[in-house]
Parts: C-alpha cells; sequence; structure tokens
C-alpha cells in the first residue's frame, strides 16, 4: 500500500446528507460504529444524523425550562470520539491533504486544545495514520487525557485550566517552526468554520421541520474556537430574523467585556476572540455563571426524581441522562435565557448545541460533591428553580450596535496581530464577502476529495 496515499473520507455534502454516500460504504460504517471504533471507515460517520438521516436532538420538555419557545439541542455525543469536534478535525486534516500541503508519512499533526478537538485530532489521527501530538493544558478533567492516550496521540501538557488555551497556541507556535509538523489550528483555519456553517447550520435548519413554525428565531453557542457559532451564519442566510447569542462564562467574560477569569466550563471561555469567529453575526453576547452549568448538570444526571415531581413523565427525565457535558448546559441556560429575553411564544423555535455527552464528566460531578455539603432532592429542586426557570434577564448585552462590533474587531486584533496575522487580513473580515467566499470554498473542497478517492 501507498502510504503517502490520500486518506479516504466524506466530503462536506456527505457529512451533511450521509444518504449520499454509497450505500456499501455507509452500511459498513453503520456496523463498525457499533463494533470497531478504530476501524477507519468510522469517518463516514461524521455527520449529526441517524441512520434513518435524521438530526440527532432533543427538545426539552417545557417543565424544565418554563419558557414557551421549543428549545431543540443537537446531540453531538453520538459522532465517533463521542464530540462534534472530530468534524472540523476531520476537515482541516482532509483539506490540507487535498492541498497537497499534509502528507501522510511526513508529517505530524498537532492539535492545541482544550480536550474535545484533541480527542477528535487523537481520532483523526489514528484513523487516518498520521502521528498527532495533542497540546492541552495540564488541569482538565481526567477523562479527556485518558482517550487521547487510548487513541494513540503524544500529550504536550502546558500549565493552567480551560482559561490558559494562549499558552497552547504559543507552544504550538513554537513547535511549528520545524516543517514537519503541521498543526490543525481550530482557532485560526477556515475549515472549522466551512464543517459549522455547512454541516452543522444546515443540519439545525432541518432539525426545526415540523417543530413550532419550522423556523429558528434565536441560536445560542458558547464558543471555545467559534466553529460551532458559524452554524449561525447560515441559520442567519436561511431565516433572517434569527438572532445569534454568543455565549460566555460569567467568570470569563472576554467579548463582553474583556474578563479573563478561571472558569469550570471546559471546552469554552478560551479567553480571546478566535480568528474564525465572524463578529458581523453576534448579535447578543450572553454571560452564564459557570456553576450553575455543573449543578444543572448534576440535577439532568441524577435529579430524575426531582425532575419527575416537577411534572416531566419518568421516560423523558431518564432520556435527559447523559446527552450533556458541562457546556452543553451552558448552551442550554443560554437558550432559555434568550427565549425569555426575546419574548418568544410556543411557535418560536431556540437551537442549540450539546458538543459531547456525560461520558467525560463524571470526576466534574465528584468534584462538586466535594463542594458541596448537601446534594439531597431538596437542594436539587430548588436548583431546578434558580438555574433553569428563574426569570433573569442579567447579563444580556446588544451587540448589534457598531460600536460594539468594533470593540469585538479590536478584541480579535489585540489577539491575533501578535501570531503574525496581517491588519489587511484582520480588515477583509469586516465584510460578510470573505465569510461567504469561505463558505462557498466547500463546493472546491468536495470536488477535491472526490477526485483523490
Ligand atoms: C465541551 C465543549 N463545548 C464547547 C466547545 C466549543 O465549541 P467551538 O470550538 O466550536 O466553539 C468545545 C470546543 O472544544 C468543547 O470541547
Amino acid at each position: 500500500m501507498d502510504n503517502r496515499k490520500i486518506p479516504f473520507g466524506p466530503t462536506y455534502e456527505e457529512m451533511l446528507h450521509p444518504e449520499k454516500i454509497d450505500p456499501q460504504i455507509r452500511e459498513r460504517a453503520s456496523k463498525a460504529i457499533q463494533e470497531n471504533e478504530m476501524d477507519p471507515i468510522n469517518l463516514f460517520n461524521i455527520t449529526w444524523k441517524d441512520e434513518s438521516n435524521q438530526v440527532r436532538k432533543i427538545v426539552l420538555p417545557k417543565e424544565l425550562t418554563n419558557v414557551d419557545a421549543n428549545i431543540v439541542v443537537l446531540l453531538g455525543t453520538y459522532f465517533p470520539s463521542g464530540s462534534h469536534k472530530v468534524g472540523p478535525a476531520y476537515s482541516t486534516l482532509i483539506e490540507g491533504c487535498v492541498d497537497g500541503e499534509i502528507v501522510p508519512g511526513d508529517h505530524t499533526i498537532l492539535g492545541p486544545s482544550t480536550g474535545n478537538f484533541g480527542i477528535g485530532v487523537a481520532y483523526i489521527c489514528n484513523l487516518m495514520g498520521y502521528k498527532s501530538v495533542v497540546i492541552m493544558p495540564d488541569n482538565m478533567s481526567k477523562e479527556r487525557y485518558e482517550r487521547i492516550r487510548k487513541y494513540g496521540a503524544e500529550l504536550d501538557l502546558t500549565p493552567g485550566t480551560e482559561s490558559d488555551v494562549i499558552l497552547t497556541l504559543q507552544r504550538t507556535y513554537e513547535l511549528k517552526k520545524d516543517p514537519r509538523n503541521k498543526p490543525l489550528a481550530q482557532f485560526e483555519l477556515m475549515p472549522n468554520y466551512r464543517f459549522h456553517r455547512y454541516v452543522t447550520g444546515n443540519s439545525a435548519i432541518e432539525a426545526v421541520k415540523g417543530i413550532g413554525n419550522g423556523r429558528i428565531a434565536c441560536f445560542t453557542s458558547a464558543p471555545g474556537s467559534a466553529g460551532t457559532l458559524a452554524a449561525g451564519d447560515q441559520i442567519k442566510a436561511v431565516f433572517p430574523e434569527a438572532k445569534i447569542a454568543a455565549l460566555e462564562p460569567y467568570e470569563c467574560s472576554t467579548l463582553a467585556n474583556g474578563g479573563l477569569g478561571q472558569h469550570r466550563i471546559e471546552g469554552i471561555g478560551d479567553k480571546m476572540c478566535t480568528l474564525i469567529h465572524n463578529v458581523l453575526t453576534t448579535d447578543f453576547v450572553t454571560l452564564i455563571k459557570d456553576d450553575d452549568c455543573v449543578r444543572g448538570l448534576k440535577l439532568l444526571q441524577d435529579g430524575t426524581d426531582v425532575l419527575v415531581s416537577a411534572g416531566i413523565s419518568p421516560e423523558v427525565a431518564e432520556s435527559l441522562k447523559n446527552l450533556f457535558g458541562v457546556s452543553g448546559i451552558c448552551n442550554i441556560l443560554g437558550a432559555i435565557k434568550m427565549a425569555r429575553h426575546l419574548r418568544l411564544g410556543p411557535d418560536d423555535n431556540v437551537v442549540t448545541i450539546a458538543t459531547d455527552g456525560f461520558d467525560r464528566y463524571p470526576s466534574v460531578l465528584e468534584d462538586l460533591g466535594k463542594r458541596n455539603l448537601e446534594l439531597e432532592n431538596y437542594v436539587l429542586a430548588r436548583w431546578l428553580k434558580d438555574i433553569f426557570q428563574a426569570e433573569d434577564e442579567k447579563y444580556i448585552y446588544d451587540f448589534r450596535r457598531g460600536d460594539r462590533k468594533e470593540q469585538l474587531f479590536k478584541q480579535k486584533e489585540k489577539d491575533w496581530l501578535p501570531f503574525g496575522y496581517k491588519k489587511e487580513y484582520l480588515d477583509e473580515m469586516r465584510s460578510m464577502d470573505f465569510w461567504d467566499a469561505e463558505y462557498d470554498l466547500c463546493k472546491k473542497y468536495d470536488e477535491k476529495i472526490s477526485q483523490s478517492r
């Protein structure tokens, strides 16, 4: 076998519409996801859709959310490797391959990350035959390191936690001086934007068919790399009335007001405006308290009786287990908050994303147990009221005004000029044409991927 051959994987169109994959390949892929996680055919399982081509989602019970609007959550836990971050990892690698920039056998892949992207990179590199190094802070949840090691990547740890991601970028910057090292730079590279605008955005649009008025009134996502937020660009292109809210930890409110604190929501709030964040479509920045997300996760995971007492059927309460991680709860709390703030009604849909599931957070709930003297049901019942159902519209900032956009452009300059990006390039991002042109490249890459097979 020619080990310099470009690996075989899906196009953007096939990730959005897996029914377009050759049926024999699809069948092999469906078997592999149950039987052999490490079979490269699993690349064809990178999609939001299930075997009947329906978007995997849950509509939250209103007894939980206490708002009239429908809160629709897309579920990332079913992606190979357990989170949708595998999508941007694959897209960035395959684009590099078909552009001839990343050559199997010649190059080592670097994955700067706080976890899930690193897990995605380790997994994808294993499937596609590349050596990989994941660069991440040394204080993240232990489940993350275990997975990365299991997928065969090397770990290069920098000091700190979630909010110290800039140290991983600096380390990557050093390592990439060696031309054999190729970073999959999720914060900077447009395949992350393309994957989420094309695959996630269009999947979200399909997901609301038959729910409420079948449109999307609001999309909420807490940016790490801000890749997921790009789904909002496609949602706005199809439903121009849709509002996009970027969520941040209250403890690390970088976009809202330059805040740079430590927080507990792994995967988001990385103390920067990422290069691939299209701030033109960010209508609101909304802050969510980190411990509310951890407590909210505890309630959905272990508070089934409390949810049933609140009027949720036992089956539905049970079905809420295992689907969310801490940032998924953050996105849900942001969706509820925005539904209330925008006065949305029963015909309206708010879409958000659960990046991953509970499998990588048991240690986070153990830690919560150590930090709280009591976790009895009456405490969880109070959290249901105080966290999910509070009529609280604090910390919602309207970013549609020119001065607010300027604040984000300036934040981006502060964050990216030091890494060698030119002001002219950043200025091009002030026009929607820049982003639409990037999106249009999906077609070109799909042709290249198809030809390389
Ligand atoms: C758990 C989790 N939630 C949310 C995000 C943020 O997603 P994005 O990088 O697309 O903004 C990440 C990113 O790694 C993540 O790992």
